[in-house]
This record gives structure tokens, sequence and C-alpha cells, in this order.
């Protein structure tokens, strides 16, 4: 990319506003990699949560677009079966499979992945991709915080299950947030229980722990290809329901669900190359903190991993 171009693209990052609406992609189109081929991902198995709604949907379309084999992850057993249903409809020869399974609920993803284990032998793609901004603070069947449970500790518990079903090339995405620049990793208060209870807060928070937790599965899937992205900001339900006022007034920047599926998409595709801290935006590597913090202290990523893997159940190596 030339240094002009790179130049433009890094300040509409730093920009924000420009960046993470539809102007984001309208521009850098122009000067990103090229587009997955059609058929590459014939033959290539996939599991996206999530995918009931929104950008899950859209990413499960267009993996299905590329070729790929895609099971789609829902936690309610009608809303699954009837997304299967449609895009069968949409797309007669599709190869789809509904999973369902609460990604917060540990006893949940446990069952669930003893039995996926059990019918598939190579997964070459894993998108975390299941998200919520919940309203009141709630409790998950194990009693975890929700947003740890659904952005956190129920995809750590689901990709160390599933390590042995990824093949040697596989990638493994977890859809993190922007707003995760605003919260810094911390190790104490994973539940959420100090003070007055912020959704918004416990959902910057646990995107920033998914980030960390990428990079970290990046070292302990080696071979393999793990980011995390952000989909810049995308008119779905989920924006309309958690965060209506922001939606109502960003209506006319929003991207479309199928923009906030492209890089995802895309990194799963193609799996290029990638550097710590593996986080992605617009098909290009990103910062993953602002310019004039400090870096992320090791003891503190060390002390969150060892907490993570011990409420989840994971053996850390
Ligand atoms: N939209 C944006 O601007 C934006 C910006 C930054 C990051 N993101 C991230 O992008 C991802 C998708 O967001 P979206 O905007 O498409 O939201 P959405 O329309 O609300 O979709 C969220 C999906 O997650 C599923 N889900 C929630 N809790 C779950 C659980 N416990 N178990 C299994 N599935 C669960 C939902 O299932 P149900 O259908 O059953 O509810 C739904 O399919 C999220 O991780 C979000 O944080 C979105």
């Amino acid at each position: 990319m030339p240094a002009l171009t790179r130049l433009a693209d890094a300040l509409l990052d730093r920009a924000v506003v420009p960046g993470y609406s539809k102007l984001g992609p309208a521009l850098r189109r122009r000067w990103w990699p090229a587009d997955p081929v059609r058929g590459s991902m014939r033959g290539r198995r996939v599991l996206v949560t999530g995918a009931t709604s929104g950008i899950g949907t859209a990413i499960a379309e267009e993996l299905l677009t590329l070729g790929a084999t895609v099971h789609v992850l829902g936690r309610d057993r009608t809303r699954t079966d009837d997304l299967v249903a449609r895009l069968t409809r949409e797309r007669p020869g599709a190869q789809l499979h509904a999973e369902v399974c609460d990604v917060g609920d540990l006893d949940a993803v446990r069952a669930w992945a003893a039995d996926f284990t059990s019918r598939v032998a190579d997964l070459h793609g894993l998108v975390h991709n299941a998200g919520a901004l919940p309203a009141q603070r709630s409790e998950t069947a194990q009693g975890h915080e929700l947003t740890l449970a659904v952005h956190v500790l129920g995809p750590h518990l689901m990709t160390a299950l599933l390590a042995d079903t990824l093949a040697a090339d596989a990638a493994v995405v977890w859809m993190s947030s922007g707003g995760m620049y605003g919260a810094g990793l911390r190790d104490d208060d994973l539940e959420f229980t100090d003070g007055e209870y912020s959704g918004v807060r416990a959902y910057a928070r646990t995107k920033r722990m998914q980030v960390v937790l990428a990079a970290e599965w990046a070292r302990r899937l080696r071979g393999r290809h793990v980011y995390s992205t952000h989909p810049g900001w995308v008119a779905t339900d989920g924006v309309t329901t958690s965060i209506p006022a922001f939606g109502k007034l960003m209506a006319p920047l929003l991207r479309t669900p199928a923009d906030g599926a492209d890089t995802t998409v895309w990194l799963v595709a193609t799996r290029p190359p990638s550097r710590p801290p593996h986080f992605w935006h617009d098909r290009a590597q990103r910062p993953s903190t602002l310019g004039w913090e400090r870096g992320q202290d090791p003891g503190t990523v060390r002390r969150f991993l060892t907490a993570v893997d011990d409420l989840a159940g994971v053996s850390g190596s």
C-alpha cells in the first residue's frame, strides 16, 4: 500500500466516526486487499456463534457464498432452525447445520462440544460472534455475570474443547468491539460486583478481554490463525435494542450487516499473517490500545488469564 494511502487509512481509523461508520469500507474498498475467491471455502467447515441475528447471519451468508459448510449456532432452537430453513430455501444445495447452545452457560457449552466433536472431525473456522449489552446485571446458571460469560468464559471454554478438532490451518476469530478502546484490562472484579453496574462498561471491559484472549489463543494454538476484530458501527437488532439513542442518531451512517461481517469473513477465508496483538478492522491490522496509553502490564495479563482459566475450568498451557 503506498505511504499516502496508508496514512489516509490510519487517519480514518484514529478519527473513529468516519472510520467506524459506513464511510470506512466505502473508502477503504478502493485500497484494501482483494476479496476472497468465490468457491475458495469449498470443503472447509466453519462454526459461527450468534448466527441468528445481525452480523452473525451476514457472516454465515457470505461464508456460504464462498462455498463453506456452515454450522450456525444459536441459543434458541426455533430461531436457529428457522434461519437454516430460510438460508436453505434461498440457496439450494447450501451445506448448513443448526447448532443449539447458550454460549454463556458453561455446562451447556461442555455438553454441546462433546456432541459436536463426536459428529465433526475437522473444523476450519470458529467465529466467536455472539454478544450482548444488557441494561442490568444478571447472572448465568453458573452464577457468572452475563457479559463475562457470553463474551469471555463461554468462548474460552469452547475454544479449549474444540482445540483438537481445529484443522492445522484453521482460523479463529473473536468479534470484539471498538468500545474496548475505552476499557483497559483489569484482573480484578471480573464479575462486576463492585459499585453500580453499567452494562456499557461491562460490555467494553469484556470486549477488551476478548482481544487479550485472542492473542493468548494465538500462542496456545500455535500454527492456527487467531484474530480479534471489530465490525465498525453496524445497523442490527442488537444496536436498536441495546443502545437505541445511538442507533437513531447514527442511523444514516451505520454500516450494513454485510459490511460488519466483511473483515471476519475475509480473515477466515484468506488467513493473513498476523502479529500480536492480532486485532483487525477493515482488512488491516490495527493497534489495540490508543497511542497515548501504556502497553498492557504483563502481570495483569497473567493474572487475568489465570482467573479466566479457573472460572471457565480450562487448563492453561
Ligand atoms: N452492531 C454493532 O455496531 C457492533 C459493534 C461492535 C461490536 N459488535 C459485536 O458484534 C457481534 C454481533 O452483534 P450484532 O450487532 O449482530 O448483535 P445482535 O443482532 O444482537 O446479535 C447477537 C447475536 O448473539 C446471540 N447471542 C446473544 N447471547 C447469546 C448466548 N448466550 N448464546 C448464544 N448466542 C447468543 C444472539 O442470539 P439471539 O438471536 O438468540 O438473541 C444473536 O444471534 C456482538 O459480539 C457485538 O458485540 C457489534
